[in-house]
Formats: C-alpha cells, sequence, structure tokens
C-alpha cells in the first residue's frame, strides 16, 4: 500500500475564484509581499496588514471547492494507503471538501494568533489591533498567518511523511518558496516517485519525474481516478 504524500498551492484554488500570488495580476503584483506579509510589515503597519487579510477571510464566504479539492477528500477516504495533504494554502476549502489528514503550512485566514501567549483561537471575521487576546488580554493579536522570514508549521508531521513518502504529488504550486519547493527532490532522492500538476512548468519541475499540464480540477480528478483504479 503506498504512502502519498500531496503539496497543494494556490493553483488549486484559482478555479475556486481566489487569487494566485505570482501568476499576472496575481496578489504580490497588487499587495507588495513587503508590505503585508513579513513581521516588519506587521510592526510598521498593522491596519493594513489586517486588512489584507481581513479582505482574503472575506472571499472564502463567496467561494467553494472545485473538483480538484473534492478528488482529494476522496482520495483521503478511499486510498487503502496513508495519504497526507500538505497544504501553502490558508484558505479553508481543502477541509470544506472533507480533507481531514491535513497541514496547513502556512497558517490560515481562519485562526488568530496572539504574539504574547501564543494562544490560538477562530479569527472573527475583521481583525483589528485593538483587538485584546481572549486568555491573557495583550493587545498583541495577529493572524494566524505563516509570514515571510518566520518558520512553516507543521514540521514534525511533514518530515516524517516525505520521509515515507512512496508518491510525491504537487498540485498548483510555483515552486518558488522554500521549504515547500525542496519536497519533491527531497523525496526523489529517498525514492519516491514524483509528479506535477500544474497550469505550467513550475521553477523547479527538473525535481519531477512526472509532469502533467493543465488546469487543476481535470488533472487531479484524473490522476486521483487512476490511483483509485490501480493504474
Ligand atoms: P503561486 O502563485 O506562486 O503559484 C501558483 C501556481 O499555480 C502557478 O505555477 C500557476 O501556473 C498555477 N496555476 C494557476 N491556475 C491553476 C489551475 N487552474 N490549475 C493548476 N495550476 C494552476 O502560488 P504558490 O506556489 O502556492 O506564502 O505560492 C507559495 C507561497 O508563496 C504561498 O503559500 C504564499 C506565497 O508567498 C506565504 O504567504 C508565506
Amino acid at each position: 500500500m503506498q504512502n502519498i504524500v500531496i503539496l497543494t498551492g494556490a493553483g488549486i484554488s484559482a478555479e475556486s475564484g481566489l487569487s494566485t500570488f505570482r501568476d499576472a495580476g496575481g496578489l504580490w503584483e497588487r499587495y507588495p509581499i513587503e508590505d503585508v506579509a513579513t513581521p516588519e510589515a506587521f510592526a510598521r503597519n498593522p491596519d493594513l496588514v489586517h486588512e489584507f487579510y481581513n479582505l482574503r477571510r472575506a472571499n472564502l464566504a463567496s467561494v467553494t471547492p472545485n473538483a480538484a479539492h473534492l478528488a482529494l477528500a476522496r482520495l483521503e477516504a478511499e486510498h487503502p494507503g496513508t495519504v497526507t495533504l500538505i497544504t501553502q494554502n490558508v484558505d479553508d476549502l481543502h477541509e470544506r471538501a472533507g480533507s481531514t489528514a491535513l497541514v496547513h503550512m502556512h497558517g490560515a485566514l481562519k485562526g488568530a494568533l496572539c504574539h504574547t501567549c501564543d494562544h490560538r483561537w477562530p479569527a472573527p471575521d475583521q481583525m483589528w489591533p485593538k483587538d485584546t487576546c481572549p486568555s491573557c488580554h495583550a493587545q498583541t493579536t495577529r493572524p494566524d498567518i505563516v509570514w515571510f522570514g518566520e518558520v512553516p508549521y507543521g514540521a514534525e508531521r511533514i518530515d516524517p511523511a516525505l520521509n515515507a513518502a512512496d508518491v510525491f504529488v504537487a498540485i498548483g504550486t510555483s515552486g518558488n518558496v522554500y521549504p515547500a519547493a525542496a519536497y519533491a527532490q527531497h523525496c526523489a532522492r529517498l525514492g519516491a516517485h514524483t509528479i506535477e500538476l500544474n497550469l505550467e512548468p513550475s521553477t523547479n519541475q527538473r525535481d519531477f519525474a512526472e509532469h502533467r499540464y493543465g488546469p487543476a480540477s481535470k488533472l487531479v480528478l484524473q490522476w486521483v481516478e487512476e490511483v483509485l483504479a490501480g493504474v
């Protein structure tokens, strides 16, 4: 029974209507990283950073999981081996599709975190600098998002899964952000079969043995059907 590890990025949610980061018109073109996605940006202008994530949290209300999210949830439910889903996405579309073995390595829009006491709680629709932590009451609340320069979440679950992977699949990610961009090479070196499912070749395409290019809704559905049929 095969251990399958899947890494998803913004491309899997594109057909649900959420913007990617680096495509033309993507989020980082409209909101420079250094203004909204670093601890320094938050220290300098917390209102602007909250506004950016409040807007993105609000966008979640108008989108639904697409065929790719649903296919991955079906794979987890029906595959006889293990399926570990690692997402760089901060949306909740994998959960809403039914995936449970899920690691949000870059955090989640629906989470809030206290910088003082590390307490976590469900984020309200709107967060602002004056908010207080429900546990220690400090005015040091922030979105539970991993910003550039911070350590991604879940290494204690991700690393053993990568080391035991028979198949590693990256879906809808451009391969620009580490450590996620190094996972394919790591798994390939340990003998896993590596597959890239993306709209176009990713930056680290040479780390994959198999490449399929097209929209995630089509590619993921097809690949999941093949796996479940034992092809
Ligand atoms: P990117 O915006 O860098 O890449 C999205 C990828 O999805 C691109 O390679 C697109 O070609 C592809 N894509 C677009 N539409 C697609 C579709 N319908 N089907 C399949 N693929 C499609 O997003 P990520 O790689 O996820 O981190 O970015 C990684 C991290 O960089 C994010 O988690 C975020 C960002 O900075 C933080 O904020 C820490």
